[in-house]
């Protein structure tokens, strides 16, 4: 488990998993509104090797947003979707056993067409500035990809910038 103390270190987070990424790796992310899903993913992007000046949105009315990093990244967001029947069109095997990375946000909505094997994260709110991020894998491959991740993060507090509330 991780805590983040500012949308900062989310991101920061998010950029040192970015380069942990390859090719056919499938991130789930879950957690309400406002727990820092768009945040960390933005991090994991440019870790990806997204160039900075790019600018990362949400594909909350498109459902998917791709760019071409170091291979390509596939920015799902579910947040709309009620049914995971309504995703059936995308065409999400493509993204999921494909030549880039697919990182999904609200994949709680899609559990049962997510690959057997995957990485995922549920980001939780604490505060205005403090979220918690539990890490979980599934697989040999993804047990490496989080125990090196453990490696270039310190798991633990991370530092308050305070709320104004
Ligand atoms: N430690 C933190 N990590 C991530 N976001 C944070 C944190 N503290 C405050 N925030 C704020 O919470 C919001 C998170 O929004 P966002 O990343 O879009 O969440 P989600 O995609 O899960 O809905 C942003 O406004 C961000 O500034
Ligand atoms: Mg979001």
């Amino acid at each position: 488990m991780l805590s983040s103390g500012s949308p900062e270190q989310t991101y920061t987070w998010g950029t040192v998993l970015g380069t942990l990424l390859g090719r056919g790796d499938v991130l789930a992310l879950v957690g309400e509104l406002g727990a820092g899903k768009t945040t960390f993913t933005q991090g994991i992007v440019r870790g990806l090797g997204v160039a900075e000046d790019h600018y990362i949105g949400s594909p909350t009315f498109t459902l998917i947003n791709e760019y071409e990093g170091r291979v390509p990244v596939y920015h799902l967001d579910f947040y709309r979707i009620e049914s995971p029947s309504e995703v059936v069109d995308l065409g999400l095997e493509e993204y999921l056993d494909g030549d880039g990375v697919a990182i999904i946000e609200w994949a709680d909505k899609i559990a049962a067409l997510l690959p057997e094997e995957h990485m995922m994260v549920r980001l939780a709110y604490v505060d205005c500035s403090a979220r918690t991020l539990d890490i979980m894998s599934t697989g040999a491959h993804y047990d490496e990809v989080v125990a090196s991740l453990a490696r270039k993060v310190s798991f633990g507090t991370g530092s308050v910038t305070g709320c104004i509330q």
